[in-house]
């Protein structure tokens, strides 16, 4: 069953379009992500969703009720939805206990089931033992758990967060998404969740809703979105990644430098003559010595222009025989080149994804 449909929901603020055409279904229980560059409308999608602002264009349905449109919207308190911001503002002169509890003593629930529900809530967020202290006695995970717990206890029928993460350092940043995803798993309630951070959509979400310039450039499940990027923006915005723009020739594509064969691309069929591909760093193999098999794979020579060591890889530039490009290659770090050095380029057709030409997208 889809619980929260947005069908052709706009935003302009005077004739500035903040938000445009913005169509989705979410299904029960399921997370989604609203994920992109700063200024592409996530928050102005989520506030309408929330109900603080009303859509210039289309509707906002919830359980097949519209609750948003550009000449009627729901006051929020009466949405039934959750709200956490970046800012997470959880109540100074309340203790952890009263700050979670407080949503459900608003809707006046009895002693009982109050206390029950509390104290479930606080153990799955792990802080039982915090119950009696106040937020200026708390860390910042520990207050940004609050807010979840606050959030989640009511069980809203559409939980929303806005970056929510955004004021911890990184490693709670880390430690704190794969927290949200289990609070999902546990609790199941439909969400909202947007961020400008790639790997934190990736570990939380169902599905990733990549956004810019007010538009959705395309809505999957992270690892198709990664592997199967349909535009150069959503490509070069999950993850790093190389563009390789060459030109069909009979059997061939010839791109600068080198020429590769297209009966190793898997839908070689359907290549348009500018043909252009995302190639992800990892998928760029360097090796020392020629192939002695090239049936399965683009090669080429190269020579190592740059390179950097992270730890876990090797960032490698290479830049293949009679050509301006370069390709980053990650290799992991027992895979040492000096730069300078002449390697062979291996690359794998059918890791490689097919993504329309500069010229045929604007953005
Ligand atoms: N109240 C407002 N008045 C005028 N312009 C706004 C207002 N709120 C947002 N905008 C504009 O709408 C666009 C989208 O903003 P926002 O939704 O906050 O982006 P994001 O959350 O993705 O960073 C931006 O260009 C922003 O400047
Ligand atoms: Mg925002």
């Amino acid at each position: 069953m889809n619980k929260l449909v947005l069908t052709g929901l706009g935003k302009s603020f005077g004739d500035t379009p903040a938000v445009q055409d913005v169509t989705l279904s979410l299904k029960q229980g399921e997370f989604v992500s609203l994920l992109g560059p700063s200024g592409c409308g996530k928050t102005t999608t989520l506030r309408m969703i929330a109900g603080f602002m009303r859509p210039t264009a289309g509707t906002i349905a919830v359980n097949n009720v519209v609750l948003s449109s550009p000449d009627h919207s729901l006051p929020p308190e009466k949405r039934g939805m959750s709200m956490i911001f970046q800012s997470y503002a959880i109540w100074p002169n309340m203790t952890v206990g009263e700050n979670v509890a407080f949503g459900l003593k608003l809707r006046k629930m009895p002693g009982t089931e109050l206390t029950r529900r509390l104290d479930q809530i606080l153990s799955v967020v792990q802080l039982s033992h915090l119950k009696d202290r106040y937020p200026a006695e708390l860390s910042g995970g520990q207050q940004q758990r609050v807010a979840l717990a606050r959030a989640i206890v009511i069980e809203p029928e559409v939980l929303l967060l806005d970056e929510p993460l955004s004021n911890l350092d990184a490693n709670l940043r880390e430690e704190m998404r794969s927290e949200i995803r289990r609070l999902h798993n546990e609790f199941r309630i439909t969400t909202v969740y947007v961020t400008h951070d790639q790997s934190e959509a990736m570990v939380t979400s169902d599905r990733i809703v990549v956004m810019n310039h007010g538009r959705i450039e395309q809505v999957d499940d992270p690892i198709s979105l990664y592997n199967r990027p349909k535009s150069r923006f959503v490509a070069g915005f999950i993850g790093r990644t190389n563009f390789l723009d060459g030109t069909l020739d009979g059997g061939s594509i010839v791109f600068p430098g080198f020429t590769a064969t297209v009966g190793l691309f898997p839908d070689a069929a359907q290549l348009p003559r500018a043909a252009s591909f995302s190639v992800r760093p990892q998928t760029i193999l360097l090796h020392r010595s020629a192939p002695t098999d090239t049936s399965n794979s683009w090669w080429v020579r190269g020579e190592i222009v740059e390179r950097a060591y992270l730890g876990e890889y090797w960032d490698y530039v290479v830049r293949p025989e009679n050509s301006d490009l370069r390709l980053r290659a990650a290799a992991p770090p027992l895979d040492i080149h000096d730069v300078g050095t002449s390697v062979w380029v291996e690359i794998d057709p059918r890791r490689i994804a097919q993504i329309p030409a500069p010229k045929d997208e604007t953005t």
